[in-house]
């Protein structure tokens, strides 16, 4: 079968490493996409495992269209049978790009027609109950091309389920571990959020290093469909399997007692309360004598939150981080003036962030 992973334009490369130690080898990506071959066990196995993904689909079909004709007759002509049932609740994601097919809902409703139209010769279904399975269907149109896909996951991959209160301004989890991950974190070395707001970022570093799969609790669309075989108990045995107890020290501070609490709760809901070292305090104090951490944070950037002296900030993060010895930092934000403040970074990235642009800067004096 053939599976993409959807995720945010700049985490791709996170995704494709995560992939590679997974061992699904060298997957291409295309246009915020990453492809993997896989069976109903990958399907399990990248929807309880995967942190940076959005989501894993199940590709149907593709085909090229100019017209409402050629993609009513292009989806017309896929298997859907095999996948659905006369009770499915078929709902729509799609998009259109440099393409003739450029209207997104009218091409949805083309969709759907077809596949009915297709479930009712194939299954010799009359009516349609939609009280059944739900299963989103995704199109993609672009350049012309239609690629078609049953959406596995449900729920995006970010909602791992820990995080049920907010504080201003959270992080996707999934954008969290891309950060994380793009920092070298390993288990073993130190790890600080010095602006932690509901914990999310020190939470996926301490899943990283208690090698907890971050779906392992959660439930996925393919588990009702009846085509797919059981087999998430499985996976998450295995995943089960690999956890350890973590041996990196993770330390989260913010200046917000309320924030504190917040990620506090969230990390004893994630179960990683006790890897955890939270604390009340202005980034600005922090110190460290050990060597080698790794330093990921998402400091205020203006737009969303207050700050009297936003440029002040950096400058001063900037300066406790090149106290730390061995360090590495990568830190998310908007603020136009982040590096100069902060200092010149060693590589940059766009990455979205609730609908802002942003970079992520990181800087890796310890590899000069
Ligand atoms: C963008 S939010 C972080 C959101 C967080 N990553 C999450 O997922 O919830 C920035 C945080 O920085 C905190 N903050 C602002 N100034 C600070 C300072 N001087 N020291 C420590 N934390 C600070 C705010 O209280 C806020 O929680």
């Amino acid at each position: 079968m053939e599976l993409f992973i959807p995720c945010a334009a700049g985490v791709e490369a996170s995704v494709k490493r995560q992939l590679h130690a997974l061992g699904y080898g060298n997957c291409p990506a295309f246009e915020g996409r990453v492809r993997v071959e896989g069976d109903w066990a990958d399907v399990a196995r990248l929807n309880v495992f995967l942190r940076a993904g959005e989501r894993v689909l199940l590709s149907v079909g593709h085909f090229p269209a100019r017209t409402f004709d050629e993609l009513f007759e292009g989806v017309f002509a896929l298997p859907w049978e095999e996948f659905l049932t006369p009770h499915a609740q078929i709902l729509l994601n799609g998009k259109c790009r440099k393409s003739a097919l450029m209207a997104v809902k009218s091409s949805g409703g083309v969709v759907k027609k077809a596949i009915l139209k297709r479930l009712r010769e194939k299954l010799g279904t009359r009516t349609f109950d939609e009280k059944g399975e739900r299963a989103v269907v995704d199109f993609s149109i672009f350049e012309d091309a239609v690629t078609l896909s049953l959406d596995t996951t449900g729920e995006g991959l970010h909602r791992r389920g820990y995080r049920v209160l907010t504080y201003d301004a959270p992080l996707r989890e999934t954008t969290a571990a891309a950060m994380i991950e793009s920092a070298y974190f390993r288990e073993g070395r130190p790890f600080a959020d010095l602006f932690c707001g509901s914990g999310t970022i020190p939470i996926e570093a301490a899943l990283i290093a208690k090698n907890v799969a971050p779906g392992i609790e959660r439930s996925f669309d393919f588990t009702r469909w009846k085509c797919a075989p059981d087999l998430l108990p499985r996976i998450r045995e295995e995943a089960r399997a690999g956890e350890r107890p973590a041996k990196s020290k993770i330390y989260a501070a913010d200046i917000s007692a309320r924030a504190v609490e917040i990620a506090r709760f969230h990390a004893e809901r994630a179960g990683v309360k006790d890897c955890i070292t939270f604390e009340v305090a202005d980034a600005r104090n922090f110190k460290s004598a050990e060597k080698g951490g790794v330093l990921v944070s998402n400091p205020p950037y203006g737009e969303r939150l207050e700050s009297s002296d936003l440029f002040g900030l950096y400058r001063d993060f900037g300066r406790v981080f090149r106290t730390l010895e061995g360090w590495n930092c990568a830190f998310l934000s908007s603020y136009g003036q982040a590096e100069r403040a902060f200092g010149r970074a060693d590589r940059k990235r766009a990455l979205k962030n609730a609908g802002l642009d942003c970079t992520l800067y990181s800087y890796y004096p310890s590899a000069k």
